[in-house]
């Protein structure tokens, strides 16, 4: 068995009752969905030069996996990895982290990557949560990015919802103090509760629009798939951006 596909087989599996008693409730519900056969190529090939197989109970110190210096940015459940990919390849001086679930996405990525010649991302298939809780040192990003993330719209389902104030708790150890948080989301509740979360959290985090609301999508913040799909739905995309006191 392979690292990803063991670390899919306990941590985060949540059919394992282990797990399944540790943390009852998750962020995503793992469908494994099909591998194309590129992206079956793509985990044999391209994983041990891009995935990283932390363990939990371990500490992840990002240099010696990038080899090179630079700030280290995190996309939390980057998806197909359309938008790590862009960001990447626009900012070669950063060095970014993606962490995903979705094994299609993963190797959507990792084929990406090759296509595009980067050299300045990593990608782990774990639970964010986890990640945050324990496998990365204090204050060593510079930045943590979270795009429409999982609406879990029923009210029954808001538990799951990723952004919690447990959850800004954990970017307030991980991010550097002037490091930033940016999350977008096209489900005007969500953004609403993402907004109150955060401006809750002010003794960490300090909302850069001045007026306390939403900010205009910067530009280097590549358009998504999902907020595609979510503007021909007519959504309007609330971004919200917070610095790290
Ligand atoms: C709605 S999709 C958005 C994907 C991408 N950010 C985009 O904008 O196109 C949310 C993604 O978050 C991932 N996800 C949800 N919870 C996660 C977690 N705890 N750890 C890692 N990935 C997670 C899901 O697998 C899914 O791919």
């Amino acid at each position: 068995m392979k690292p990803h596909d063991r670390l899919a087989a306990t941590a985060i599996d949540p059919r394992n009752p282990l797990e399944q008693a540790r943390r009852p409730i998750r962020s995503f519900v793992l469908r494994e969905g099909r591998l194309t056969p590129a992206q079956a190529r793509a985990f044999d090939k391209l994983w041990p030069r891009y995935g990283v197989d932390w363990l939990r109970g371990t500490l992840l110190d990002p240099d010696p996996l990038f080899g090179t210096p630079g700030p280290v940015y995190l996309e939390v459940g980057f998806g197909n990895g359309e938008t790590l990919a862009r960001m990447a390849e626009a900012h070669p001086e950063r060095r970014y982290l993606g962490v995903e679930v979705h094994r299609p996405g993963i190797g959507h990525l990792l084929l990406e990557l090759e296509r595009r010649g980067l050299s300045n991302v990593r990608v782990l298939r774990q639970d964010a949560v986890e990640l945050l809780t324990e496998g990365l040192p204090p204050a060593s990003l510079e930045g943590t990015y979270l795009f429409f993330p999982d609406p879990w719209p029923k009210q029954r389902h808001h538990k799951r919802r990723i952004l919690s104030a447990e959850f800004v708790a954990l970017l307030g150890r991980v991010i550097r103090p002037g490091g930033v948080f940016h999350a977008a989301t096209d489900w005007a509740p969500y953004a609403e509760q993402m907004l109150g979360v955060l401006n809750r959290a002010g003794d960490r985090f300090a909302n850069t629009d001045p007026a306390g609301g939403y900010c205009a999508r910067p530009e280097d913040r590549p358009l998504t798939k999902f907020e595609r799909r979510g503007q021909r739905l007519g959504h309007s995309v609330h971004d919200l951006i917070f610095r790290r006191c």
